[in-house]
């Protein structure tokens, strides 16, 4: 074979796409752009003291373990932190670098176990673009479920699956999801378990935003059940860039998380890890911080809320009581508006970017967590003037 054949073949295949986002996000870099794309934590919120303390008492007291090899499902410390306290069985944790990485961990795992006809996912529609990708990856056909007001609409699912779909898994992020804000009520949690377990499939609860109620606590997230596999991240409240998350699941499934995980990276960085243990473990100092941060939130989300609805009615916005994003709908379409709107200086995410089954031509993501809430009138200004040229 040719050199050149070789290279078509390995860059023919395209379920390496790039995200939209993260392509979104390179212009959104340029100064002159007000930036609603991306779901960062705020700056002033990642706890760098905090962290400066730990990872030095870290490296002075236990630096021999913090930068050598460890264990592949985590360090122990951090695994009994995690842990769900109606559950306390550390050997349901593994620890990933990232839920980014628990989900590609159990796409692979569940992906590759057998199971008659072909490989399907269920997921919201619109979805989390991360997990779109990271499905799609491992060749899973998706099956766009809608999402409502009370998050994945389980009846769907369960006429989808009535009518001859056999999901081999559903992906769902129940609070807050990205993109749209919504939560999983209770009622439809215990009706998709009950679907689950009837239809021998799994849940995969991606859920780093239920930490984030900001008017009280969110509903508790799935009910117990064998078929429910949790991931966790510590991103959106310490900080994304330890790369700390987790698997949370009966420790049969967590037993085999493993050994996928010493494939891809043999474990997670040691030093992180007891950073993020010692952070979590500081209990007073971290419901004070999870106080801070859901106040700052509030504050942000309130404001781009109160922007939208004043300089711009013709947009439907739905608010949600937590996580990091807006959701927003346009009567009609306007065509270009991601491009007009970037060159007016404010980038959003379209709707289309987390699209599987549906297309959404008329709504955009619109996340208030990072940027400056004293900027979000004028980011309105700019998307009202970009829809209105549209
Ligand atoms: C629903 C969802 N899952 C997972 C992730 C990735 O989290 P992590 O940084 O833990 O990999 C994100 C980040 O935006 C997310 O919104």
């Amino acid at each position: 074979m040719s050199a050149s054949a070789l290279f078509d073949r390995l860059l023919d295949d395209d379920r390496w796409s790039s995200s939209v986002i993260r392509d979104l996000l390179i212009h959104a870099r340029r100064p002159d752009v007000i930036s609603l794309a991306g779901g960062l934590p705020a700056q002033e919120v990642i706890p760098r003291e905090r962290c400066m303390v730990a990872a030095d008492r870290i490296l002075t007291e236990r630096g021999a373990v913090a930068l050598q090899y460890g264990v592949s499902a985590g360090e122990s410390e951090l695994r009994e932190l995690l842990v769900r306290s109606s559950e306390p069985e550390p050997d349901r944790i593994v620890v990933t670098a990232g839920s980014q990485q628990a989900l590609d961990l159990v796409a692979r795992l569940v992906g590759g176990s057998t199971g008659t006809g072909p490989l399907v996912a269920a997921i919201e529609d619109p979805g989390y673009l991360g997990a779109i990708q990271v499905l799609r990856s491992h060749r899973y056909e998706l099956a766009g479920i809608p999402v409502d007001a009370d998050g994945l609409v389980v009846d769907v699912l369960a006429e989808r699956i009535a009518a001859g779909l056999r999901p081999r898994l559903c992906y769902v992020n129940p609070t807050f999801q990205n993109p749209t804000g919504a939560t999983l009520s209770a009622e439809r949690a215990h009706q998709l378990v009950e679907l689950a377990e009837a239809n021998d499939f799994w849940i995969v609860a991606d859920d780093p935003y239920a930490e984030l109620g900001l008017e009280g606590h969110p509903p508790p997230g799935l009910p117990r059940s064998a078929n429910v596999i949790r991931l966790g991240s510590t991103s959106k409240v310490v900080a994304p860039g330890l790369r700390i998350g987790w698997i949370d699941a009966d420790p049969r499934i967590a037993d085999r998380v493993v050994l996928v995980k010493q494939t891809a990276d043999l474990h997670t960085s040691t030093f992180n890890q007891l950073v993020v243990a010692e952070i979590l473990g500081d209990e007073i100092w971290w419901e004070r911080h999870l106080d801070a941060l859901r106040a700052r939130y509030l504050v942000r989300r309130t404001h781009l809320a109160d922007a939208l609805a004043q300089r711009l009615p013709g947009l439907a916005v739905t608010t949600q009581s937590g996580g990091f994003f807006l959701w927003g709908e346009l009567a009609n379409p306007v065509p270009d508006l991601v491009s007009n709107a970037l060159q007016r200086g404010v980038a959003v995410v379209p709707g289309s970017a987390f699209a599987v089954e549906s297309s959404s031509p008329n709504t955009m993501r619109l996340s208030y967590s990072a940027g400056a809430p004293e900027h979000f009138d004028e980011a309105v200004r700019r998307l009202a003037e970009a829809i209105a040229a549209g």
